[in-house]
């Protein structure tokens, strides 16, 4: 052969290999309204950046008359390219092929790019549209899924690991995902259970589409599996390129610094007004983070799941910060289960990836109730505050309202290592609210009035008196626990100068294998 013959063979070679598993099941998969793996990854990274590996890899398996039919890729399509011109690794499951399913050069393939991102120190992005294990490959199948696994576990805190789900995602290829720092799902096409719909109705009798199964929906608001939950496809591709921007490449450094434009000193004169007059009122957290970010841009995570706590990323003064904040607007802002282990792990991931925390505390207590002591609030509010606890990046806490009981310790108080924790002056930081201190301090001597006017007096003299002494933040600025007393329309000011002065923090965990936290 010639050499021009040579890379003619080369170049066809090659065109096979972006066919996938042919042009009629790239037709089904667009009139499933889902796009293909290679056009997923097109949109996600800088034009003309991937560059693609094991292209002419196929499978070596003989049984079920696999071995008459083979594809190039075998059925992912892997490599590496740039997104905002910085390096991604990136695996993108073609379901034109053997439906994406993952067998043993599948799974070594995931394994390659998995292995480069961890030495170069960069990202994995992970596209699953899949029907989980090669079932004609057997255990092979298996294996290549737990090795996967295992990387997904070295790979924990030392890279960022992102997964979209575009299709579905069965059986024990949801653990990749899970194991993985954030999912993005689309409400259109995907879907992801440990077993499908048709086990389900053999062995709990119940009927459920794979939708109300594992829909996107169901992710994001019941389980929290899914962090971002998207209209399409594109969409979720957006988001994924939007995530990346607040984080860092890898463990060992810190997330991009953008240029802020927005002044830094802008006084928001509407926060002095945003705390009702009655205590009882709700109000939306999200005004609060708005006014003060950098633009008044919040990328929300887990937006659906337990809102009582708000989670998500900002920037201030053009450095990310990840924002943790009770929602007065629902539950009160109170801490229960979900919204425990929700805030535990998104701290858990910025104080891993160096980006510092912002706290902002209005909340009420745990919730109580046999529904959530039989949950495990004992465990799950341990999390919360382990994950805190632990952190050692800078960490700087606003309490807006009620800071009462084991709540205020668990919201980066200072006794957790908080850094620098403001208050506002309408700040009430205490074991418990007025109404129930009351109660408990002087049931005895309130029952034992008899003239039911004296009663009320009498309940109005001692909540007054305890209002005075803890509906403030002074009680607990007066022992050095809040650090100062803000006007609110400066918050952003002083979180920016907080975070300036804390840019060059250096904390450190006693030397251990890993801690016990509180799963
Ligand atoms: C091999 C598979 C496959 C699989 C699909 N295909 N799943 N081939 N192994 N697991 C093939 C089909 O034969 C078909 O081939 C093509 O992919 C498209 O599949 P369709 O069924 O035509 O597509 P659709 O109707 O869209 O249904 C998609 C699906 C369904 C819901 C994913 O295919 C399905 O239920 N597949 C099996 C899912 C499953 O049970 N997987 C094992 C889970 S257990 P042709 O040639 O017609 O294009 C597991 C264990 C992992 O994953 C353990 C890890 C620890």
């Amino acid at each position: 052969m010639t050499i021009d013959e040579k890379i003619q063979v080369l170049l066809e070679k090659k065109e096979a290999a972006m066919l996938g598993g042919g042009a009629k099941r790239i037709e089904n998969q667009h009139k499933k309204d889902k796009l293909t793996a290679r056009e997923r990854i097109d949109l996600l990274l800088d034009e003309n950046s991937f560059e693609e590996f094991d292209m002419f890899v196929s499978h070596r398996c003989s049984g079920f008359g696999l071995e008459k039919e083979k594809y190039p890729t075998d059925g992912v399509v892997t490599g590496y390219g740039t997104i905002d011109g910085r390096l991604v690794y990136i695996y993108s499951q073609d379901f034109t092929v053997f439906g994406g399913s993952l067998g043993e050069m599948f799974a070594k393939k995931i394994c390659k790019v998995m292995d480069m991102a961890m030495k170069m120190g960069a990202p994995i992005i992970g596209i699953n549209d899949s029907g989980g294990a090669r079932i004609q490959e057997g255990v092979q199948s298996l294996a290549g899924f737990a090795e996967i696994f295992e990387r997904n576990i070295l790979a924990s805190g030392v890279i960022p690991q992102l997964s979209a789900i575009f299709g579905p995602c069965a059986g024990g290829a949801v653990y990749s995902p899970a194991l993985t720092d954030f999912i993005v799902m689309s409400k259109k096409n995907s879907y992801m259970f440990v077993t499908g719909p048709k086990v389900v109705q053999t062995v709990t009798h119940e009927s459920v589409t794979d939708m109300e199964l594992g829909g996107a929906v169901v992710h994001g608001s019941k389980s929290g599996v899914a962090h971002f939950i998207a209209e399409d496809e594109k969409e979720g591709i957006l988001l994924l390129r939007k995530l990346l921007s607040y984080l860092p490449q890898n463990n060992l450094e810190d997330a991009p610094v953008l240029n802020c434009t927005d002044p830094i000193d802008r006084f928001e004169e509407a926060l002095d007004q945003i705390i009702p007059e009655n205590p009882n009122k709700p109000y939306d957290i999200k005004d609060v983070i708005h006014a003060i970010t950098d633009d008044y841009e919040f990328m929300e995570v887990a937006q659906a799941y337990a809102p009582n706590i708000v989670t998500g990323f900002a920037r201030f003064d053009g450095r990310s910060v990840g924002v943790v904040a009770n929602q007065p607007n629902y539950l009160a802002g109170v801490l229960d289960n979900n919204a425990s282990r929700k805030a535990a792990r998104f701290v858990r991931f910025c104080d891993a990836f160096n980006i510092p925390i912002l706290t902002l505390v209005d909340v009420p207590g745990f919730m109580p109730g046999t529904v959530q002591e039989y949950g495990g609030i004992i465990i799950h509010g341990a999390k919360l505050l382990y994950a805190y606890g632990e952190a050692t990046v800078p960490k700087v806490t606003i309490v807006l309202r009620k800071a009462y009981g084991g709540a205020y310790d668990v919201m980066s108080s200072k006794h957790l290592r908080g850094d620098i924790n403001y208050a506002w002056p309408t700040a009430e930081i205490a074991v418990m609210g007025a109404k129930g201190a009351i109660e408990i301090l002087y049931n005895k001597k309130i029952a034992a009035i008899e003239d039911p006017a004296e009663k009320e007096e009498a309940i109005r003299n001692y909540q007054q008196e305890y209002e005075e002494k803890f509906a403030n933040p002074f009680d607990a600025a007066s022992y050095g626990y809040i650090d100062d007393v803000i006007v609110p329309h400066t918050t952003r000011f002083r979180v920016i100068r907080a975070f300036q002065a804390l840019a060059t923090k250096k904390d450190t965990n006693p030397a251990k294998k890993h801690g016990n936290i509180p799963l």
